[in-house]
Parts: C-alpha cells; structure tokens; sequence
C-alpha cells in the first residue's frame, strides 16, 4: 500500500530538493575541487556540466517521477519487466550512501559537541584519528569509536523519526526550518570569514585562473563528478520527491530554483572557506598549499586547528559550522533514504511507518560496522566505490532507458504545461545522446583511475558491496507485489 501523500506546497518541494542537494558536498568538497581543479578556470567546465547534464537530467527525473506518480522501481518496471532490476540495483546503491554518510554527519556531530569545550586540544589531527574517524591501519578494525558510535544511533533515530511521517509533514516541513536556518549560519560564518585579516590571499589563490588545466581531462571529470554528487542528481531522489507533487506544478521552473541554488550556496561557502584559510596562512606563516586539504582533513583538522588560533569568536564560529554543516547533511540524507523507503514500501505494501522502522534499524546496523578504528578508511573506500562506479554508470543507463526505451515524446507535454522554461529538441538530443555517450566515457576513464590504484582490501570490499547489492536487488526483484 503506497500512501502516496503529496506535498503541502511547492515550497515544501522546493526546500526538500535544495535540502537534498546542499550538503557536506556544498561545504567542503567544492572548495577543495574548485581550488585544485585550475581555481577560476574551473567555472567553465561547471558551468557545462550544470548545462548539460545538471539541468537536463533533473528535467527528466522531475517529469518520470511527474508523470508516473510512482516509486522508482514500479516506474522502471512498468517501462520493461526486466529493468525492475535495474531500478533495485541504484535504489540500493543510494541505500548505501545514506549508510556511510550517516557516519560521517556523526563524525560532524562528535565535533559539534567537542567544539563548545574545543577538545580536539592543539592537536586535532591525533583527536581525529583517536577519537572520531580512525585511520587505514587495519590493526585497529577491532574496536569500536564510541562517540562516533553513539552518534550514528542518534542521528538514525533522528532520520527515523522525520522519515517515519508522511512527507509533507517530515520532510517537508523539517526542511522548510534547516535550509532557511543553514543559509542564515552559513551567511553569518561566510560574512564574518570575509573581514578576517588574510582572507584575500585565500581568496585570490582560488580564483587565480589557471586557464592551461582546461586541456587536462581530469578538470572535465571533476566538474562532472561534483555536478552530480553535489546536486544528488540521477539516484532516484529527484524523482521520487516530484512523485509527491500536486498537479500543475512547475518542474522545469523548480529545476533552475534548485539548481541555482545549490550552485550559489556552495560557490559562497567557498569564499568563506578560502578566506579563513587564507587567514591561516597569513598567521601560521604556513603555504595555502600545505593547508588545503580535501573533505574530513579540512573540516577535521585543519578548522580546528584555525579554531584554535581564532580566539574568541572561534568559540561561535566553531560550533555554528559544525551545526550547518549537520543541518546540510541531515536534509541529503533524508533524500537519500527517499528512494529506497519509497521502493520498499509500495513493493511489499508495507505502511511507510513500519518501512521507515525496518529500513532505518538495517541502515543503522550497517552504519555501525563503519564506526570501527577503520572508520574514514572504510567510508572513503566505499563512496569512491559506489558514486564512480555505481551511481555514474546508472546515470547512463537511465538516459538509455528514459529516452530510448519509454520515449521522452511522453513527457514533453507534463513538463511543458506550466512553467516558464519550456523544453524541446535541444533537451531531447542531449539526453538521447550527448549524455549518455559522454558518461559512458568518463565512467571508463574513472573506473580505470579507480581500479589502477585500489589496494586488495580495497578490492575486496568493492566486491562485497557488488555482490550484495545485485543478491539484494535480485531478492526484492523477485518478491510477488503485495497491493
Ligand atoms: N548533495 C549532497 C551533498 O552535496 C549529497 O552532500
């Protein structure tokens, strides 16, 4: 039984998308790209890759989910029986991502908490590894992380409860109170970042364009790489959300809402970050180079360490960021969890309360076993796993399956009926072939940079997540729809 419960507004909507899409990819993960993949040069390949993947395939997913008004596994099922499959397989995958990325908002929560007494001491590198996150030494996968371990419990107990509602009341109305509140945190620490002594060198250093990297083919990965995890776009989220939207609604007009941004709130976030790195440097006296660091090094270590030094509005500014920064993961995380409640739900007829109760206690024991010595090893090992080779590869097939196989003649009309952007033969051609063609490749060239470097443990637990997931995805193929 698929309580199939709508939005109460296009604002609940609008806010449940951008809380999806702005996340610990808006807040770290950008900057760093954005810095290391050729600073200002960088907007170019971002800017095509928003224009021709980020904002076509958001269309799509808006008008499938539209149009069909069904969970995702019905809807690839209806197309052809045999893509049931396939549905299951991404559906899944995605199942994964909220698993370890409930790890890492309880490694954000652990800091949240150690901030107001800034615990971390003047070594927040050894706090990190000792305390939160671990290290790639397999010695220590025998024991556990308890604050990291407590906080996964309760931050599933918190996904439980908003997920376990209808979604105009969870979703919708939760985050119609985090984003606004995000963005204000966030305007407040970027406004703050910008007065502070230094920021203009950490500013400068990331928008000095190196415009000779736009012949590397790398930079191109990176763009389309962040496009895609930073807008959670094509794992089934998109759609599952406009699945719950009243008629007449405007989809192509809410795309540009979303995208936009999603796209000015990390572009912001950036030149907060660089500015208080840049602050860093004119302190520490240490190079920009040696401070930027990529995702948990940044957050983990090198912000505290500028907390550090800060004095006493460091004492504010810490645990505000660590809170936005919970705030943006909580909101993806939902929208992670969307998919797979939605597909398992409607398939076993199951009340969306006791999916929500079943689902959360599996992702939360499978949360746990990343909770060990190994934690951030074993999460950076599965996020490169799932969203090089899992996510990226569905996204083709979906292209595929969207525009080849169901017709997007089909959703045309829908997309058309109300807003103010209309689409054409421009939208068709890229999704027909542009797109596909185009991730077809960059999937191969990143799988070959993946695998060239894998270690064997690396390997074998990229196979466990495989196996699984097709063993899984095959089961709940299977099972007989209860209606
Ligand atoms: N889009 C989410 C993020 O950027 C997943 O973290």
């Amino acid at each position: 039984m698929d309580e199939r419960v709508q939005w109460d507004s296009s604002l609940s909507f609008i806010f449940a998308m951008i809380g999806a899409a702005v996340g610990l990819g808006n807040i770290w993960r950008f900057s760093y790209v954005l810095y290391s993949n050729g600073g200002g040069a960088f907007f170019i390949p971002y800017l095509i890759a928003i224009a021709i993947m980020g904002v076509p395939f958001l269309i799509l997913e808006y008008g499938v989910g539209f149009s069909f008004k069904d969970s995702f596994s019905n809807i690839l099922k209806k197309i052809n029986p045999k893509f049931e499959l396939i549905a299951w397989i991404l559906v899944i995958l995605v199942f994964v991502v909220v698993i370890y990325y409930m790890v890492i908002l309880s490694w954000d929560l652990v800091y949240l908490f150690t901030s107001f007494t800034f615990g971390w001491g003047n070594d927040p590198a050894t706090y990190f590894v000792n305390t939160v996150g671990g290290s790639s030494n397999l010695n220590s996968a025998g024991f556990l992380l308890i604050p990291t371990t407590i906080g996964v419990v309760l931050l599933w107990i918190v996904l439980w409860y908003i997920s376990h509602k209808s979604v105009d009341k969870g979703i919708g109305k939760f985050s119609k109170i985090l984003i606004p509140l995000l963005f204000i945190i966030m305007g407040f620490i970027v406004i703050y970042a910008l007065t502070l002594p230094g920021a203009e060198i950490g500013i400068k250093m990331l928008l000095t364009p190196n415009w000779s990297m736009l012949f590397d083919v790398n930079i191109w990965l990176a763009a389309f790489a962040q496009i895609i995890f930073s807008l959670s776009m094509g794992q089934a989220i998109a759609l599952t959300y406009a699945s719950y939207l009243p008629k007449n609604s405007r989809l192509t007009d809410n795309v540009l809402i979303v995208v936009a941004s999603n796209s000015a709130f990390e572009i912001f976030t950036a030149f907060g970050v660089f500015s208080i790195l840049g602050f860093m440097s004119l302190n520490s006296g240490m190079s920009m180079g040696k401070l930027i660091t990529e995702g948990t090094g940044l957050i983990f270590i090198v912000f505290p360490m500028i907390f550090n030094i800060m004095g006493f509005l460091g004492r504010i500014i810490a645990p505000l960021l660590f809170l936005a920064i919970l705030f943006a993961g909580i909101t993806s995380a939902l929208g992670f969890f969307e998919p797979m409640l939605n597909s398992f739900s409607t398939k076993l007829g199951m009340s969306r309360k006791k999916a929500t109760t079943i689902l959360a206690v599996i992702g939360c024991i499978f949360s746990l076993m990343l909770t060990t010595g190994i934690s951030s090893y074993l999460v950076g090992i599965i996020d490169s796993f799932v969203n090089q080779f899992g996510i990226l590869l569905l996204i083709g097939i979906q292209c595929i399956i969207f525009a080849w196989f169901y017709g997007l003649d089909h959703i045309l009309p829908v997309l058309n009926e109300n807003g103010f952007l209309k689409v054409g033969t421009l939208w068709k051609t890229i999704i027909k072939y542009v797109l596909p063609i185009f991730l077809i490749i960059i999937w191969a060239i990143g799988i070959i940079k993946l695998f060239r470097n894998a270690q064997s443990f690396e390997l074998i637990i990229d196979s466990i997540i495989i196996v699984s997931v097709v063993v899984v995805s095959f089961v709940l193929t299977r099972i007989k729809p209860t209606n």
